[in-house]
This record gives structure tokens, C-alpha cells and sequence, in this order.
């Protein structure tokens, strides 16, 4: 088998769709029968609850695989899709920055975990915490590719200034093969001007994703049932919008060869 690709889920802003993304997209391209495996890379545990696993059952987590406890492979779980699996986060992750500060590879923990694995998936997803401090750098030096969920908000541009830069910066020292997939419009909402402005804007200077994420209720719903919104309602927009986006992340590999 081939070399999965690894995708960092990545924007420093809270609430913008990050987990929402990531849990959607690891599951539309686990239905695409890809072997998938999620990293949940936040110490809220969002992606993992997301997937029906309650961070207070976990039993190793990502945090384990980063400090050398247990190896990446030893914390991974299945969920109720068949070809998707995780790495679940839990509260000790916060420690972790702590911890490390004296290591020399700390900016690459996640990346060495990760190697040991990277030839049983086809994708691996990393759902990323809301800064960018030494998880989110970990999980870009890690990546091959970072999709950015953005809300069209007035000040989203400027909040993407930093990451690009941070991303630079993380290509520049750790990992050159780094490379921007695009940004994925979340919540978007079509009946605000202000909306269609800033989604023009973002075009104007970054890859869009032809798969718009409308604001959708079965969306935020879906988490508190433990599950992927396909799982939940496969018909509703929002479902039907991550499938799309799936394919079009599919179809990179395609382009690629
Ligand atoms: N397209 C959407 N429509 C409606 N609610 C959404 C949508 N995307 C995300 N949400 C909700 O918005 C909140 C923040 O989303 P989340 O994915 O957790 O963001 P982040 O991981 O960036 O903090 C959550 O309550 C989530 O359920
Ligand atoms: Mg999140």
C-alpha cells in the first residue's frame, strides 16, 4: 500500500468548523472506502466525541504516542465506520507543550508517531487545536497538505494572514513539502452580503473549495449523537456538502498520480 496522505485540519480561530470538518471529512473518505485515520490533535476532544469516543473512557491517547508511552499504533481506535479509525485526544495533551520544552525534536513528535503508521492508511486527518502553539505546528510538520475552514467573517482574512505565516515558517524549518490545499467556507450563509464579499475576497487570493459548507443544523447536531452527520442524517445539506468535498479531496490524488 501506498503513503497515506496526511491533511492538518488547521485555523487558529475557535468555532470556525475545524472538527466539524475534520470528523466529516475522514468519514466521506472512509465511505469512500479509503483506510482513514483521524488524529484528534485538540485537548478539548472534539473530533473524538465526534466519533462517539467519550474522552473519559479513553484509556491511551494521542498524548501517550507524543511522550513515548505507548506507541502511535497502541492508542489507535475503531469507530462505528468500518474504515475509519482514531487517535483520541484527552486533557493531558495540554501538558504536553510544558513537557517538551526542552526536547529538540519537539516541533516533530507528532510527525515520528505518525511514521510507524503512515503506510496502513490512505488518509490521515488532523483535526487541530485553535492556536498555534506546538500541537498545531506539530501537526503541520506532519502534513502534506492543510485545509483551512473558514467563517466569512470581517476579520477571517487577517486571522489567515498569521497562519500562512506560521505555515511558511513550519515549511521553512521542518517540513518543505508542506503545501496549502485551500480553504473550505464553513457556516456560510447566503442571504448575508457580507458573506458572498468576503468568500470573493478569500478567491482572490487562495484556493476556494468548489464544496461550500452552508450553516446546518444537522451539523451541530450530529456530535451530541456521537456521530459523523453521514451517520446522522446523510441527506441533510450539510452531509451532502462534506461528500462533495471529499471528492474533491480525492480527486488531488487523482491530479497528482
Ligand atoms: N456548517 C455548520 N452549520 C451549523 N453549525 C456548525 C457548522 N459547522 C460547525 N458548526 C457548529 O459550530 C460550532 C463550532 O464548530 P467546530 O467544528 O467545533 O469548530 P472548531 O473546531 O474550529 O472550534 C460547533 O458547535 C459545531 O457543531
Ligand atoms: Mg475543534
Amino acid at each position: 500500500m501506498s503513503r497515506a496522505i496526511v491533511i492538518a485540519v488547521a485555523n487558529q480561530k475557535g468555532g470556525v468548523g475545524k472538527t466539524t470538518t475534520s470528523v466529516n471529512l475522514a468519514a466521506g473518505l472512509a465511505t469512500a472506502e479509503m483506510h482513514t485515520l483521524l488524529v484528534d490533535v485538540d485537548p478539548q476532544g472534539n473530533a473524538s466525541s465526534g466519533v462517539g469516543v467519550r474522552p473519559r473512557t479513553v484509556e491511551r491517547s494521542l498524548y501517550d504516542a507524543i511522550v513515548g508511552r505507548f506507541s502511535l499504533r497502541e492508542t489507535i481506535i475503531g469507530t462505528e465506520i468500518a474504515m475509519l479509525e482514531l487517535v483520541p485526544a484527552t486533557q493531558d495533551l495540554v501538558g504536553m507543550e510544558l513537557e517538551l520544552v526542552d526536547a529538540e525534536d519537539r516541533a516533530l513528535k507528532l510527525s515520528k508517531a505518525l511514521d510507524s503508521v503512515r503506510s496502513d492508511y490512505d488518509y490521515i486527518v488532523l483535526d487541530c487545536a485553535p492556536s498555534l502553539g506546538l500541537l498545531t505546528v506539530n501537526a503541520l510538520s506532519a502534513a502534506d497538505l492543510v485545509l483551512v475552514p473558514m467563517q466569512c467573517e470581517y476579520y477571517a482574512l487577517e486571522g489567515l494572514t498569521h497562519l500562512m505565516a506560521t505555515i511558511d515558517r513550519v515549511k521553512d524549518l521542518y517540513n518543505p513539502k508542506l503545501d496549502v490545499a485551500g480553504v473550505v467556507l464553513t457556516m456560510f450563509d447566503g442571504r448575508n452580503s457580507l458573506s458572498h464579499q468576503v468568500a470573493k475576497e478569500v478567491r482572490d487570493h487562495f484556493h476556494v473549495f468548489d464544496s461550500v459548507i452552508p450553516r446546518n443544523v444537522k451539523l451541530s447536531e450530529a456530535p451530541s449523537h456521537g456521530k459523523p452527520a453521514l451517520l446522522y442524517d446523510i441527506e441533510c445539506k450539510g452531509s451532502q456538502s462534506y461528500l462533495g468535498l471529499a471528492r474533491e479531496i480525492l480527486a488531488l490524488r487523482v491530479e497528482a498520480g
